[in-house]
């Protein structure tokens, strides 16, 4: 018999598909196309967008123009516009542009934080004290993710211990709560569950927030462990874009039609308008050319 009653009754999607997203693609996307994404998204009822990155543009040239985005954005005013600020630089351009949330990304795989942000873990963690000192002093909410926490391209299996420690670092500095990317998908469900068995031994479930990457198709499996956990913040990308660039062979994240497919039918709310959703998704792969990756947006037809 399932159980239910270990399940949240409402679940908050932090949509990262213009920032996760489209950070991967290789083609120019023109501003105003971001801008409709964005747009899109807000009119479906998403309420946390992962909109940019202030990042070095040489290392990740899509993500160039945030700053620009930011400054064209028509907000709704119950809507949380975040960005990805790596260092200090990052986070005071993302406060010039009037974000309304920033978060820091590590790693709990010591190669991973090489390729990705060109340090050690330690390092990552001595440049994230002052983005912490400065957000605190400008009232700006950190989230933080811990990558590669079910494995790493470079360095294969990663010990849940390896995730408790940085992720607690985060928390200990002032994130008001820790991301677990899966960062390239190869979670499973048992795996999923180990991790999390570790951290809520000392991390409470509400600051706690799952971030799966599909590539084998495995996301969905491991969002339901997540939930029977009483993790109830999801991160997903509409029409499954996405990909690190620095994590070789990484597919989208799981796509937020399917999540919110998923707990619709589970009668868990989300505020999000399934079909506005995938007309969103649609219009995006349309200026990309592709054919989404969302099995609901398929079943719909949304293509
Ligand atoms: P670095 O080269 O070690 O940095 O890069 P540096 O401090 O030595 O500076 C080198 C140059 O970069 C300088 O410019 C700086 O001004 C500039 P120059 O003097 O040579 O002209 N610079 C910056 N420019 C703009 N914005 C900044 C910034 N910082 C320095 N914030 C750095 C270190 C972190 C900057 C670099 O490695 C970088 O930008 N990495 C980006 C990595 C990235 O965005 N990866 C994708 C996002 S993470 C992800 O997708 C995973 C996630 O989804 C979770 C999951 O799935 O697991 C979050
Ligand atoms: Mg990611």
């Amino acid at each position: 018999m399932f159980n239910r009653t270990t399940l949240p009754s409402s679940v908050k999607i932090v949509e990262v598909g213009p920032r996760d997203g489209l950070q991967n693609e290789k083609q120019l996307i023109p501003l105003e196309a971001k801008l409709q994404l964005v747009a899109d998204l807000a009119t479906a009822g998403v309420k946390w967008i992962e909109t940019g990155s202030f990042v070095s543009p040489r290392w990740v040239p899509q993500m160039a123009d945030s700053a620009d985005l930011f400054a064209n954005l028509l907000r709704h005013a119950d809507v949380c516009y975040s960005a990805l600020t790596p260092n200090l630089k990052g986070f005071e351009a993302a406060l010039l542009a009037d974000v309304d949330e920033v978060a820091i990304f590590g790693s709990a795989s010591e190669r991973f934080s090489q390729k990705n942000i060109n340090c050690s873990i330690e390092e990552s963690l001595r440049r994230f004290q002052p983005v912490l000192e400065q957000a605190k002093a400008k009232n700006v909410r950190v989230r933080a993710y811990v990558s590669c926490v079910l494995g790493c391209p470079y360095e294969g299996n990663i010990q849940p211990e390896q995730v408790a420690y940085v992720a607690n670092t985060m928390l200990d500095m002032g994130c008001y709560e820790v991301s677990l990317g899966d960062t390239i998908g190869v979670g499973t469900p048992c795996k999923t569950a180990e991790l999390l068995a570790t951290l809520l031994n000392d991390i409470p479930a509400d600051k706690l927030a799952v971030h799966f990457h599909d590539t084998y198709g495995q996301a969905l499996a491991n969002i339901l462990v997540a939930l029977q956990h009483g993790i109830s913040v999801i991160d997903s990308s509409v029409a499954g874009l996405g990909g690190c660039p620095y994590a070789k062979g990484a597919a989208g994240n799981v796509a937020t039609e399917d999540v919110v497919y998923m707990l619709n039918g589970m009668n868990i709310f989300t505020g999000i308008d399934l079909s506005s959703l995938a007309t969103a998704g649609r219009k995006i792969m349309h200026q990309l050319g592709r054919v989404s990756q969302s099995k609901v947006a398929q079943a719909m037809g949304a293509l």
